[in-house]
């Protein structure tokens, strides 16, 4: 019997772009890595922000997708103005809510694992690569001071870690009707937690917020009463949500009487660290953060203290069965892939299938600096924590609430007279215009609060002496009227 002839399918002609020669993709690459590094070359003497005219460049990208492709420079030329006109996040001027870092060596481990396109979902499918990222958690979780054995996922925020946290501490310890659970924040927690508890399907009323003592920290006592109350009343008490190291002020929620109450009360312990985590990379920090290795989970924002870029969020896990007992599926069309001995496959851990190799993000820069670049940095950041509040401290104009637990210094202004909610408002005003530095406000025990968040691997004592020299002046200048 002959085979009839099939017609052949053409190629798509405008597609061959696609896959462009080597020599051509080689160019084009380069062109990418030569604009990014441009980019960012001349990062600490561009202004702290600029967004003059921001709205309407955002206007000239409401546009239709371009039938026809255009030449990479015209591409990347459209996006240099786009990056400019924008908080300076990358700036070691950039002092706002939570900076993040951006080393570059996480873009190059993302380049490389991008254009190679692995996927490392399931350990079957790329067995070296999933240890690689195995291993990277295993780092993290044994400078957390988790027991081996421990583990983790890599995620792309603390939002979505504190999700993965309370879905994986509902599936074991609640029944699958869980409405009857209660857990606990403090006043003084992320939204992020009430947030993904709220995702997780828990209405508000199942969320109770604890009250802090003088310093920002969660009051043991008063969840101690509160979880017995709860009993009373017919509750299921099962998930305290402690901070290490709060985004208003750096607080650290008393981590060993917590555990205590948890392991008592048979309550898991979740511990929001995607702040202050990476500080247990130096004795100092590790110091102020004992206790954390008692937890549970712990959210880990590997793009804060560990400076990577946005997108780079990590679970940790005491053990990783619990996990695996809240994410684990199967189905006929994964067969083929079934795990074998070795790494784990992270979609038994996590909500995610098919997802970015983000394992080489952590794994690249920790092997290309090394751990003690790491502790050096962080150590710095909490001596210019320090520093800085020693400079504020006797500065008559301004007050600071409290010293610093981490590396954030929060501040309330108070003016000869006046509102001082007010004088602060006006005062971060004025900082922020002469656009060296840039901080962010909050409010705390009622009060408009300056803060300082000391975390950028570019920030060095020079760019905080900028930034509290112009609050010191701007703050004089103001009261002086
Ligand atoms: C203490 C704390 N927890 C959680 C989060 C949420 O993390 P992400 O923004 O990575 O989702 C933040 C963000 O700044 C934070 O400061």
């Amino acid at each position: 019997m002959s085979i009839p002839k099939a017609p052949r399918v053409p190629r798509p002609v405008a597609a061959a772009s696609f896959e462009p020669p080597a020599a051509e993709l080689r160019r084009q690459l380069e062109a990418c890595a030569a604009f990014a590094a441009e980019q960012i070359a001349g990062v600490a003497d561009q202004p702290s922000w600029d967004l003059a005219g921001a709205a309407a460049l955002a206007g000239t990208f409401k546009e239709s997708a371009p039938e026809e492709g255009r030449p990479l420079p015209e591409v990347l030329a459209r996006l240099g103005p786009a990056i400019s006109k924008s908080l300076n996040t990358p700036a070691p001027g950039y002092f706002a809510y939570i900076p993040s870092g951006g080393l570059p060596a996480a873009a190059m481990a993302d380049l490389v694992s991008l254009v190679t396109n692995r996927y490392v979902g399931v350990a079957a499918c790329a067995p070296a690569l999933a240890q690689i990222e195995a291993t990277a958690i295993g780092w993290l979780a044994r400078e957390l001071g988790l027991p081996a054995g421990a583990g983790g996922i890599l995620t792309s925020g603390g939002s979505l870690s504190h999700l993965t946290a309370i879905v994986t501490a509902r599936t074991n310890r609640l029944p699958e009707d869980f409405l009857s659970g209660s857990l606990y924040v403090s006043e003084e927690a992320h939204l992020s937690a009430a947030k993904a508890a709220r995702i997780a399907g828990f209405p508000a009323r199942t969320v109770r917020r604890i009250p802090v003592d003088g310093r920002c920290r969660m009051r043991v006592d008063a969840l101690a009463r509160a979880v017995v109350e709860d009993r009373a009343a017919g509750r299921r008490p099962f998930l305290i949500v402690a901070t290490a190291g709060t985004t208003n002020t750096g607080a650290i929620d008393p981590l060993p009487e917590l555990a205590v109450l948890a392991r008592r009360e048979n309550l898991w312990l979740h511990v929001d660290a995607a702040y202050g985590g990476f500080f247990r990379l130096c004795p100092e920090g590790a110091e102020r953060l004992r206790g954390i290795e008692e937890a549970d989970s712990i959210t880990l924002d590997p793009h804060k203290g560990l400076f990577l870029p946005y997108g780079t969020g990590c679970l940790l896990v005491r053990e990783p069965e619990t996990l695996r007992r809240a994410h684990a599926s199967e189905a006929h069309y994964l067969q083929d892939v079934a795990d074998a001995d070795g790494p784990p496959s992270f979609t038994d851990l996590s909500p995610e299938l098919s997802r970015d190799f983000r394992g080489l993000r952590v794994w690249l820069p920790v092997m290309l600096h090394g751990l003690r670049a790491f502790r050096e940095t962080v150590a710095e950041k909490l001596a210019l924590a320090r520093w800085a509040a020693d400079r504020l401290r006797d500065e008559p104009l301004l007050e600071l609430v409290d010293e610093p637990q981490l590396s954030l210094v929060a501040l309330r202004a108070c003016p000869p007279r006046g509102d001082g909610d007010a004088f602060g408002a006006e005062l971060l005003r004025r900082v922020n215009a002469r656009r060296r530095v840039f901080l962010s406000s909050t409010v705390v025990g009622g009060r408009y609060t300056l803060r300082l968040c000391i975390l950028s691997f570019r920030s060095h004592q020079d760019h905080v002496a900028e930034a509290v020299n112009t609050l010191i002046e701007e703050a004089h200048a103001l009261a002086a009227g």
